[in-house]
């Protein structure tokens, strides 16, 4: 029988807090430091594969990559890896996989084919999404990012961007524009992470059936089951089926936008948003 903790947010605090401590991230994975590396070979992946592997990915690798594959606690950034974009349909990330690295941090993984299939194309598709809104690609120039209309993007702040149901330019993101510049951050604002502390991981209330409830940090989620972090750092394992859940993760918010701007969008939301000086 597991013991049921009840988490205080003091405690999720420290536990948060802790664990950016505890592992540091290698400054040289600092998205705004370089362009990503090119796909060498262009692939293609069916989307039912995609989202098999992004519910994959996300219970055996989010972890540590982050559920995006963008970078976690421990796991460097996919989406940047060279290793990745000289992949073809698994051949290098395959073995990598399979075998781990275990000395360094990475596990190995006994998955099925399929499954590895799946999660290569998740991954290919993170790296295209990436590349083409925040990468190297374009909006590297700064002439590029001095096309968009700051109204407008007050506009996209405020109405279907949803932006100012988080933030306030006179409160949380007052003077961003003094702190960041340019291609740092247009970065800062589609992905911010990377920023010491981190963003504490994604919260998660469950209520089980005995009707107790308890909120703490989530540590993975796959198609059954939900994991949850003790403040000892220990991981809690629960069926889906068996409790009710709901998952906050604010920096999901995020992520989702990165797939709904479009080119104009984001130079306009950039233009206003380099205004909070
Ligand atoms: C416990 C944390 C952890 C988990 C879980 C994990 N990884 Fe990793 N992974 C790492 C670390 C740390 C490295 C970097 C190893 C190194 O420095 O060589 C890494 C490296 C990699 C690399 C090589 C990147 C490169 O540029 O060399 C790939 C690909 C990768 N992981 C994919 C995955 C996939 C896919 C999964 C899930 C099936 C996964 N990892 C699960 C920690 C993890
Ligand atoms: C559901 C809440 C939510 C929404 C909606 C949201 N954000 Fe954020 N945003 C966050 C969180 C959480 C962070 C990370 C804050 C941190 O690092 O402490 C963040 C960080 C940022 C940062 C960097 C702040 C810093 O100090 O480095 C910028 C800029 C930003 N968001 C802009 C936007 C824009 C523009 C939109 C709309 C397109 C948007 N956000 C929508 C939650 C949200």
């Amino acid at each position: 029988m597991k013991q049921v903790i009840w988490i205080s947010s003091v405690a999720l605090c420290a536990a948060g807090v802790m664990t950016a401590q505890l592992k540091p991230k290698d400054p040289t994975q600092s998205p705004a430091s370089q362009p990503a590396p090119k796909t060498a070979t262009d692939q293609t992946y069916p989307a039912e594969q995609i989202q098999a592997g992004e519910v994959r990915f996300s219970s055996d690798c989010g972890f540590c990559h982050g559920r995006d594959g963008a970078g976690g606690e421990t796991g460097p950034d996919l989406t940047r890896s060279a290793l990745v974009a000289g992949d073809t349909r698994g051949d290098k990330i395959g073995p990598v996989i399979r075998a781990g690295r275990k000395e360094k941090g990475m596990p190995s993984f006994n998955l099925s084919n399929a499954d590895l299939e799946a999660i290569v194309a998740f991954i290919h598709n993170q790296k295209i999404k990436f590349e083409s809104v925040a990468g190297g690609r374009r909006a590297v120039d700064p002439g590029d990012l001095a096309t968009g209309n700051a109204e407008a993007g007050r506009a996209y702040f405020n109405g279907a961007g949803g932006c100012s149901g988080c933030h306030s330019p006179t409160g949380d993101l007052a003077s961003i524009a003094t702190r960041y510049h340019g291609l740092e951050l247009l970065q800062r604002m589609l992905y911010p992470r990377g920023r010491k502390p981190a963003p504490a991981p994604p919260k998660v209330t469950v209520t089980l059936r005995s009707g107790k409830t308890l909120v703490a940090p989530l540590a993975g989620e796959s198609e059954f089951t939900i994991v949850v972090l003790d403040p000892s750092g220990k991981q809690h394992t629960y069926q889906k089926t068996d409790v009710q859940y709901k998952v906050d993760d604010p920096m999901s918010a995020h992520f989702a936008q990165l797939a709904k701007y479009t080119d104009a969008d984001m130079h306009n939301v950039f233009a206003y948003v380099d205004t909070f000086k």
